[in-house]
């Protein structure tokens, strides 16, 4: 559905995005998390000269949430200047349905403006979670 955040969301996840370490792909991505006591935690892309070593936006600004946070997220808000809405990759869609509640609000966005907003279950239909662990002798609850 095209929908935008909150504009003051918008910005603080555009004015994430300016904090972004992006010197091999100069591709900038920034997020915000807002949990449910209404604390926000920012996020922008981390890159690494070991590829595989960088991190995306939403997973730090989920990281963020979850380490500094006493609430759990209530939405997520991505920004890119992309020619459409931004959309999240494989990796961080298995975070946000391990971290995030199936029908939580994400607001991908872009720089002219452009919004939707989706959930995580809609992201990641069917993903694989912590119940397919249950009784197999882990601490996965
Ligand atoms: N990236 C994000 O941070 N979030 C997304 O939703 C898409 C991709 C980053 C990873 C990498 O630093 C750069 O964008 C190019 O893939």
């Amino acid at each position: 559905m095209r929908e935008a955040p909150p504009a003051v969301w918008a910005e603080a996840a555009r004015s994430a995005r300016g904090r972004a370490y992006v010197p091999y792909s100069g591709f900038a991505v920034g997020a915000l998390v807002v949990t449910t006591d209404g604390r926000a935690f920012s996020g922008a892309n981390v890159e690494n000269a070991a590829y595989p070593a960088s991190i995306c936006a939403e997973r730090v600004a989920l990281v963020k949430a979850v380490t500094e946070g006493e609430a759990p997220p209530a939405a997520l808000v991505v920004v890119a200047d992309t020619a459409e809405p931004v959309t999240p990759c494989g990796v961080c869609r298995q975070v946000m349905a391990e971290l995030c509640p199936p029908e939580m609000p994400v607001y991908l966005g872009n720089l002219a403006g452009d919004w939707i907003r989706t959930t995580v279950t809609a992201l990641l239909p069917g993903a694989f979670g912590k119940e397919a662990l249950s009784g197999h002798g882990g601490r996965g609850e």
